[in-house]
């Protein structure tokens, strides 16, 4: 079985984040969306509500598994037999910390990075940005899969509503 991992804080999946998945997943046997867990941010979505959007917009490839880890990305590589690391690059800004943890990841473990150029769609979309877009009222509906942008829309009115 060929493996990679497609790693990041999903915080929510965004339309380029689907590209990417969608495109690796055609290469690989099976591919694992890690949704990595940093103690240290407050997230707009909890980590399982990360991850069940992911498996509710992914649930079309049929070879992904999904799943959380808490901890560095190469043991999650290491536990499981992952020999690649898969990291979609925007722009050239990208590039510096990318190439910083691919170093990294691979001194650590030999664990290799494959980089894949986004679709310039989406070549200028976070999730950090569709969210402060949406908190602001701003439409990103074309960014998001349909039921993430649903969930947002909710979220940020929930969050309106308590403060
Ligand atoms: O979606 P993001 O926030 O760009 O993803 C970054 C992520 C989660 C892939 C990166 O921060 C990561 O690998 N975190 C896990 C902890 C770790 O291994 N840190 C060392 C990286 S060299």
């Amino acid at each position: 079985m060929r493996r990679a991992v497609c790693p990041g804080s999903f915080d929510p999946i965004t339309n380029g984040h689907l590209d990417i998945i969608g495109r690796v997943s055609k290469l690989y046997d099976v591919v694992h969306v890690a949704v990595l867990v940093n103690p240290n941010k407050q997230g707009m979505f909890s980590v399982e509500e990360r991850i069940a959007l992911i498996e509710e917009v992914t649930a079309q490839f049929g070879n992904l598994v999904v799943e959380s880890h808490h901890g560095l990305l190469v043991d999650y590589c290491r536990e499981r037999g992952i020999p690649a690391i898969i990291r979609g690059l925007r722009a050239v800004s990208d590039f510096d910390f990318e190439l910083q943890m691919a170093q990294m990841n691979n001194g650590l473990t030999g664990v290799e990075t494959l980089f894949v150029p986004t679709s310039p769609t989406y070549s200028f979309l976070s999730s950090t940005l569709a969210k402060e877009v949406a908190s602001y009222g701003g439409d990103v509906s074309h960014l998001l899969p349909e039921a993430v942008h649903r969930r947002l829309v909710e979220r940020i009115a929930e969050r309106k509503a308590e403060q």
